[in-house]
């Protein structure tokens, strides 16, 4: 498929953004630029073996302007997806989150401006705030901004600031707003690898508060699959919300991965919950699936948490070395 020849891809080295990468490497003949500041949560494991006549990864800040904005310049299209992304970081300390996702997209968005790109903005359906459990709705392209969480406010502002230059400088940009992501090199603090590498590792599942808190799960692969839809055919200034009909309660999924790992369904924990905790995401792609005829190749949530499962299994050694860390931090607050 047509995208635009240069790409570069802010966060390439996170979990989503590798998996992107990876899809632009292999279904398009486009080169790509990975901007990424490594930090704890990047994966520069994930973007080895890529072909070095089509692929370059700078090590930078997305905030710092002297390092976007040459960049940009060298570039047709920008996707940004660095960001501080994980909700329990952020109530424990804000800072980073308003500095690379708020500080970062403004500088991504005046670089833009400046160099007439194109700009995909990479968000989150936690700007929508929470639902119900027995809400009807889901979330749709005009559900009303209520972010709940420090993390979620810092996404929601970096899509008015988008959505402000598009409509006041004219600036090409689209937005998409993804639900829960699983797969491989996803960073074991999130909750599905965390309960797959407890149970690897011997220990016991730990869920928050009451368990019965909705998640709208896709897998990495889908999501990609969404953002290179948005980039040969989104139409400029729309946002598309990204999701594949996943919706599951923690407590199911955590039974279904014990059960997938051969262990008593019962085999977890309840432990204190989250400050703020959303209650239920949900999404409606109606638009991504008829307007960019885009459908999910994952729709057995089983058979992709059996696969990534496998994966884990598989790379204790990128894993194992994280896994004693990020368990004392979570046994600091009883989770
Ligand atoms: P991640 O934490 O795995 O990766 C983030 C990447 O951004 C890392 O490689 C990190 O080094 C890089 N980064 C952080 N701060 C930076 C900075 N100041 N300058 C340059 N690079 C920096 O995150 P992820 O789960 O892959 O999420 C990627 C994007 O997708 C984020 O914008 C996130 O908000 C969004 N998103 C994630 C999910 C999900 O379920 N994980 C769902 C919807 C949207
Ligand atoms: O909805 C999209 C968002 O999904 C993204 O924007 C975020 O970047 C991404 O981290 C994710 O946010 P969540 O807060 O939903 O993901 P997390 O993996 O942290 O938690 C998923 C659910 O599991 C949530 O209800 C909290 C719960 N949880 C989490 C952990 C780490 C537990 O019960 N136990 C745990 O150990």
């Amino acid at each position: 498929p047509h995208v635009a020849q240069r790409i570069l891809v802010t966060g390439g080295a996170g979990f989503i953004g590798s998996s992107f990468v990876r899809h632009v490497l292999d279904r398009t003949d486009a080169s790509v630029t990975v901007l990424d500041k490594l930090t704890y949560a990047a994966s520069p494991a994930a973007l080895e073996d890529l072909p070095a006549d089509r692929f370059r990864l700078v090590v930078g800040d997305v905030a710092d302007a002297t390092v976007v904005d040459p960049l940009v310049a060298e570039h047709d299209v920008v996707v940004h997806l660095a960001a501080e992304s994980h909700n329990d970081n952020a109530l424990r300390d804000p800072t980073p989150f308003v500095q690379t996702n708020l500080v970062g997209t403004f500088t991504v968005l005046e670089a833009v401006r400046r160099h007439d790109g194109r700009l995909h903005h990479v968000s989150s359906d936690e700007v929508y705030g929470d639902l119900a459990l027995d809400d009807p709705e889901r979330f749709t392209e005009e559900s009303a901004y209520r972010p709940g969480t420090p993390y979620a406010a810092s996404k929601a502002g970096s899509d008015h600031l988008v959505r402000a230059w598009v409509r006041a400088f004219g600036v090409r940009a689209t937005i998409s707003c993804c639900s829960n992501n699983y797969g491989p090199w996803q960073h074991i603090e999130k909750f599905v690898p965390r309960q797959v590498t407890n149970v690897l590792d011997g220990r016991r599942p730990r869920v928050y508060g009451d368990g019965a808190h909705v998640r709208d799960w896709i897998h990495t692969d889908d999501h990609s699959t969404a953002l290179l839809a948005i980039l040969e055919r989104g139409r400029i200034g729309e946002t598309y919300l990204v999701g594949a009909d996943g919706e599951r309660s923690n407590l199911d999924v955590v039974r279904t991965i014990l059960r997938l790992m051969g262990r008593d369904e019962a085999d977890f924990d309840l432990v204190a919950d989250r400050a703020g905790h959303d209650r239920r995401y949900a999404i409606d792609a109606t638009r991504l699936r008829d307007e960019l005829d885009w459908r999910p190749s994952y729709d057995d949530l089983e058979a992709g948490l059996a696969r990534t499962i496998d994966w884990y299994r598989a790379h204790a050694d990128w894993w194992r070395p994280h896994k004693e860390a990020t368990e004392a931090a979570y046994a600091a607050r009883g989770q």
